[in-house]
């Protein structure tokens, strides 16, 4: 059965280019971007793991660890970070698990047998420090993940576990936010002193800062 929103993150022990990781523990407290790609030395995957490692100050700012995977070995990772980094102009630091015996990979649904029956689609599962999955997403294999997209769900995320509020479509941090229509006008007055504007009882709109 697939994962879903809310589940626990199974845990897992797993060779990367680290060394073993047993994952709750590796994840240690962070926010994890968990994401699969199909193969090492392909072109869309060679961008996807340089965009990942020229975003680590980001990542690292929001507290989130990066975790790859696909279902090469350690050795064929390792060549592969050195084209990665030489092509994309950066230093990958962060693991890359392996997993030729698809363990993880069947784990998390990571294979989607109508696009390919033994690679891993581009899967992603951003994963709080509870261990408890926040979003899923799954591209095909000709198709490179929107990492602004990944950044902005990190940052909604962060901000409606904060605030009790919602993020209205194409939302970016800055832009005004939902009240949660659980919330009652009279504690939405204490939560939010600086007002906020009714546009029906359901739809109140907020201003939060960045
Ligand atoms: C790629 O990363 O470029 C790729 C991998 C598998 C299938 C198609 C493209």
């Amino acid at each position: 059965m697939s994962l879903r929103i809310g589940d626990t993150a199974p845990d897992f022990q797993i060779e990367t280019t680290q060394g073993p990781i047993r994952f709750h523990e590796w994840a240690g407290g962070s926010w994890v971007f968990f994401f699969s790609h199909p193969a090492d030395f392909t072109p869309v995957c060679t961008t996807e793991m340089g965009r990942t490692a020229q975003l680590a100050g980001e990542f690292a700012a929001r507290n989130v660890k990066p975790l790859g995977l696909s279902t090469d070995s350690v050795k064929e990772h390792l060549a592969w970070i050195s084209d990665v980094d030489a092509t994309q102009n950066t230093s990958l630091k962060f693991p890359i698990v392996a997993d030729p015996d698809k363990k993880v990979a069947a784990l998390y649904d990571m294979i989607h047998p109508g696009e390919d029956d033994t690679a891993a689609v581009r899967t992603v599962f951003i994963i709080d420090p509870d261990m408890k999955i926040r979003l899923t997403m799954a591209y095909p294999m000709t198709i490179g993940r929107n990492f602004s997209e990944i950044l902005r769900v990190i940052d909604a995320l962060q901000l409606t576990d904060r605030m009790t509020v919602a993020c209205p479509a194409d939302w970016k941090p800055g832009d005004r936010v939902i009240v949660r229509p659980s919330l009652s006008d009279e504690k939405a007055k204490e939560e939010f002193p600086q007002g906020f504007e009714t546009l029906r009882p359901y739809l109140r709109l907020v201003d939060v800062g960045s």
